[in-house]
């Protein structure tokens, strides 16, 4: 009988541990802690940026995921961080200093319109808001005041207006100014904000990129230097992503393309379906041909053999306001009546009582964001019983 250890191992040093054949799947490294040795010390002494030797600084798995991204959004970096809101803020942070002023367009998530209009100001930032639509606005609001960062959304929640990314980049660089856009609704799949001249790009990656509903993560990407000063304000923040987390994520953006080319699909096929109720008042799709944005689009969008590629986002508005909306929603049966986006499965919701639930009502009109409006995240289910379901549940709801 082998001898027993008289003492027990460290648990990375019992045999066999390390494989010698390489995993085609990455590992998880749920470890939070590292074994330091010399040159783990030195890198400690230099920021503790590079070396992984504490989860906060940095983490394998959570690495892995960041580079998808940077490929997605066709970045130098990214770096994962532990939500969307987590992205956003922590990418403000990594760029602001006291007493600067933002520009941002109305048409933002609630949670971050909340940040711009309550938070930064009470942290001392000055934080103006624009028609995200209206470049004349954009131009006013800059040559106001210094100005430090433009903040848009390429695709605005829920009113799925196209941000013009090359004219707001334009407009900032001219007075030494950052864009830093969220590309969460349309996706690198559909548009690449940094090939259009964005400065940062900043993700709810619980949304498209995850895909599966099934982990909340944020990232932000963009340029090498300014992605490390992201990362600077992750570790004093501490808006690291969890390894498992980003597992998921990992995992989710292996079907990226594939999810994204059907989804867009159900929603063009979608959004026509709607389009050609009566008492549907406006559908809002970019592949509809009385997209207000129409322009932009052809400037912003990617395209391929099928042409422009629109979004897997379709908003509309019935007649009858918030309440119809509600009564069409309970009529649904393939789609869900739930928060969120970017799923496998369809996700729907009514703004004023989910995303933007903490606009007053003139705030709301404000944001275009109308009575009766319908938001649908289009998910990989087959395209005929999607649209079925819409119609059948407009009829139901009458
Ligand atoms: C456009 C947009 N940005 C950011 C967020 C925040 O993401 P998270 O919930 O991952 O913090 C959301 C959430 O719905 C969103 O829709």
């Amino acid at each position: 009988m082998p001898d027993q250890p008289r003492r027990r191992s460290r648990p990375a040093q019992s045999a066999g541990f390390v494989p010698r054949t390489r995993p085609v799947v990455p590992p998880i490294h749920q470890s939070v802690t590292y074994f330091l040795d010399d040159q783990s010390y030195k890198d400690v002494q230099a920021g503790g940026l590079d070396e992984v030797w504490y989860g906060r600084f940095r983490n394998p798995t959570v690495d892995v995921a960041a580079d998808e991204v940077a490929r997605l959004e066709a970045a130098e970096a990214a770096f994962m961080t532990s939500s969307g809101m987590g992205a956003i803020a922590t990418a403000l942070l990594s760029v602001l200093r006291a007493g600067d002023r933002v520009v941002a367009a109305t048409q933002v998530y609630g949670d971050t319109r909340d940040l711009l209009v309550r938070d930064l100001p009470a942290w001392g930032f000055d934080v103006e808001q624009v028609d995200a639509a209206d470049l004349d606005a954009w131009r006013a609001a800059v040559a106001a005041g210094p100005t430090r960062v433009l903040y848009v959304e390429t695709m605005a929640n829920p009113q799925l207006e196209l941000a013009d990314l090359p004219a707001l980049a334009a407009l900032a660089h001219d007075v030494g100014a950052l864009l830093v856009v969220d590309n969460t609704f349309a996706t690198p799949y559909n548009v690449q904000p940094l090939t259009h001249g964005a400065d940062l790009v900043v993700h709810s990656a619980t949304k498209f990129l995850n895909g599966h509903s099934d982990a909340i993560a944020g990232v932000v990407a963009g340029a090498y230097d300014a992605v490390r000063e992201v990362q600077r304000r992750v570790i004093t923040l501490g808006t690291c992503l969890d390894p498992h987390a980003a597992y998921l994520v990992w995992r989710g953006m292996q079907t990226f393309e594939l999810r994204l080319a059907r989804s867009n699909a159900t929603a063009r096929a979608l959004a026509a379906a709607l389009a050609g109720v009566a008492d549907v008042v406006d559908v809002r799709h970019p592949s509809l041909p009385g997209y207000a944005r129409a322009e932009v689009a052809g400037r912003v969008l990617r395209s391929d053999t099928g042409g422009l590629r629109t979004g897997a986002m379709v908003s509309f508005t019935v007649e009858g306001g918030d309440e119809r909306a509600l009564r069409l929603m309970r009529h649904l049966e393939v789609a869900c009546e739930a928060t969120s986006l970017g799923g496998v499965e369809t996700l729907v919701s009514t703004p004023f009582n989910s995303s933007h639930f903490s606009l007053t009502p003139e705030e709301r009109r404000a944001a275009r964001i109308d009575d009766g409006m319908v938001r649908v995240s289009c998910g990989v289910e087959p395209e005929e019983d999607l649209v079925e379901d819409f119609l059948d549940a407009v009829g139901a709801s009458r």
